[in-house]
């Protein structure tokens, strides 16, 4: 079940069947010459939906696409929250949700540089709870895609070289396999980007001239992309069957 998709009788009556609900979260960015800027974002939503197509009792709820890159603000097309604004905003979706009664929340992060803040949002909303002595109605979760259960297994196989930490040939692949009419071609040079600290735009820019970092996403493929995608969704169906019956409040 998509949210987007749905009407609010239809997530009336889905209440009454499951608490849980899957947002993928992301980022707008620049990804390399050839990575699509809603790549962040896009990956956890594929992921959610091909798990959503194989189990319609999962609800997949809007995508938050976008996250906290303030390192890539050096390349057009790049949006990026503060972390204030962001933590804020993860907390208003959280609390729109647990109003309507949903009570398992579990964010699927498609960009690494949005886990500390997704994290201090968890903690503003269990604090509210705390502060008052009063247990939360609602448990979260944050999972990035790329560690659920098998799937860092499977892109070693895949890219044993050339991985790299960002515009890596597994995120590009799956956006390849979910939209092969969107794949773009550049010269990439050198083959593999460098790799460095990350601090702010202008000195990301210097460092890493066309975005990449340590990465050669040539390697991605719609076909890897898929067997990426396929493990990935199984494992995503496992997890959010045993978080939507996990014990706690509520
Ligand atoms: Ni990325």
């Amino acid at each position: 079940m998509i949210l987007s998709f749905s009407t609010w009788p239809e997530i009336e009556a889905q209440l009454t069947r499951s608490r849980a609900i899957v947002i993928p979260v992301g980022s707008t960015e620049q990804h390399g010459p050839t990575g699509l800027l809603g790549t962040d974002a896009l990956c956890p939503e594929i992921i959610a939906r091909e798990a959503e197509r194989a189990d319609e009792a999962i609800l997949v709820g809007p995508s938050f696409n976008v996250g906290m890159a303030q390192h890539h603000m050096a390349f057009p097309g790049t949006v990026t929250l503060r972390p204030s604004t962001f933590i804020a905003a993860v907390r208003d979706w959280t609390q729109s949700l647990a109003a309507h009664g949903f009570e398992r929340i579990y964010w699927l992060n498609g960009h690494g540089g949005n886990v500390a803040s997704l994290e201090a949002a968890f903690s503003e909303v269990y604090a509210e709870h705390s502060l008052l002595g009063r247990a939360a109605s609602v448990q979260l979760r944050l999972r990035n895609w790329w560690e659920l259960p098998g799937v860092m297994r499977l892109i070693g196989e895949l890219f044993p070289t050339g991985h790299g930490g960002h515009a890596t040939p597994s995120e590009v692949a799956v956006t390849q396999w979910a939209y092969p009419d969107r794949i773009k071609t550049a010269e990439l040079t050198p083959r593999i980007a460098p790799t460095g600290p990350i601090r702010d735009a202008q000195d990301y820019r210097a460092r890493f001239p066309d975005g990449r970092i340590g990465s050669d996403p040539a390697q991605a493929t719609p076909e890897k992309g898929g067997r990426i995608v396929a493990v990935a969704a199984e494992a995503l169906r496992a997890e959010l069957g045993a978080f939507a019956q996990s014990t706690g409040s509520a």
